[in-house]
């Protein structure tokens, strides 16, 4: 089959961890096992339109011996990518970065030019991470074209290879192509769990975690004080490292039990600690930082107190950053709604919050 040009589209969504990924080593590799929530409302549609490229004959002889990464810092190989229909050039490097990165895993890429249009459902400046949707969103537009190339490529092999190359993109983003859970990271107790992609969580998920909702409080709507690549680095040497490492594997069993009997008290002190944590091993590295904000706290607190008066299992879990996920199970919707819409939106930036729930994976467009 000859691809000469034409465009393919996905719309992926985004993920919250439950038990966290902090912590890699090259290349995108987790230091532990995590496993996240695929989220429902919360995406990246991305078109990736490519077009093969007229070669001149000084290109084609650069290329019989040239390097991928050589004839991708060609002048030639054009990308732009436009957000909202806006033209993103200073997008255009953390792409190429990709693109290089999975060269050699897609060496048909390099025979194209692209036009990347992409538009995330949450606002750019909301604090929420656009890099694990956009990356598996890319990715399996890519993928899209090895098909096309490749017919013969099983769905089975489609999706891994599509999470594969989402993790060298942003490692978290290897959790953002299946659903309604996904475990990233090799771990003993889940079975084909791997470091090179995500993998879905196979145990009979019980029915309390059908339609998980995950309200998301936008606290700090400002740019990251930590990046992620800084974040993970920080994990190097850092003094509590090693037991954060075992204790996220210890974790990956208990909430695996959880999630398969319903135990959502177990699901709730693993699911809160796990967010501490995180926080906990940021203000303990070097240099050290504060993420959470006041509001955050105070959050946390009416989670709390409103947990033990009405016994529900509302619970809360945090990214890196202020915002707070704020998950509670469908049938206790109600009673949650009311809670948080009387007394948590206050705390949000402008009054600004998500409502999202479990989500079934990405789909093409
Ligand atoms: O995918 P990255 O490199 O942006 O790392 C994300 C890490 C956390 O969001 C903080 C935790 C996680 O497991 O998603």
């Amino acid at each position: 089959t000859i691809l000469d040009n034409g465009s393919f589209t996905w719309k992926a969504p985004s993920n919250i961890a439950l038990v966290k990924y902090w912590g890699k080593r090259e290349p995108q590799l987790p230091e532990n096992p995590s496993i996240s929530f695929t989220l429902d409302a919360c995406h990246t549609e991305t078109t990736l339109e490519f077009k093969k490229r007229e070669k001149s004959a000084e290109i084609s002889k650069l290329e019989s011996d040239a390097t991928f990464a050589q004839s991708l810092t060609q002048k030639e190989f054009k990308i732009d990518i436009f957000l909202d229909g806006e033209n993103k050039p200073e997008f255009r490097k953390k792409i190429v970065v990709f693109l290089m990165r999975i060269g050699k895993l897609v060496p048909f890429i390099s025979d194209y030019d692209f036009v990347i249009r992409t538009h995330n459902s949450f606002p750019h400046s909301s604090g929420i991470a656009s890099s694990a949707s956009g990356m598996s969103a890319l990715a399996l537009c890519i993928m899209s074209m090895e098909k096309a190339l490749n017919p013969d490529i099983s769905d089975e092999m489609f999706y891994k290879k599509a999470s594969f190359l989402a993790r060298l993109g942003s490692g978290s983003a290897a959790r953002s192509i299946e659903g309604p859970l996904v475990v990233w990271g090799k771990h003993n107790a889940i079975k084909n769990s791997s470091d090179l992609f995500g993998v879905k969580f196979t145990g009979d998920l019980h029915d309390k975690f059908k339609n998980y909702h995950d309200t998301i409080l936008l606290v700090d709507k400002g740019e990251k004080q930590v990046s992620s690549t800084v974040g993970h680095n920080l994990m190097n040497n850092h003094p509590f490292a090693q037991q954060r490492f075992e204790q996220a594997n210890e974790n990956i069993i208990k909430i695996s039990e959880a999630l398969k009997t319903g135990n959502l008290k177990t699901f709730i002190s693993i699911v809160e600690s796990e967010a501490l944590t995180l926080h906990s091993m940021m203000m303990t590295s070097h240099p050290y930082f504060i993420l959470m904000k006041p509001n955050t706290l105070e959050i946390i607190n009416r989670i709390w107190a409103f947990r033990e008066e009405t016994n529900t299992n509302i619970c809360f879990t945090l990214d890196a950053g202020a915002n707070v996920h704020v998950l509670f199970p469908d049938e206790e919707k109600e009673t949650c709604n009311l809670f948080i819409m009387n007394e948590l939106i206050q705390f949000c930036q402008n009054n600004h919050y998500i409502c999202d729930k479990v989500g079934f994976g990405a789909n093409q467009i």
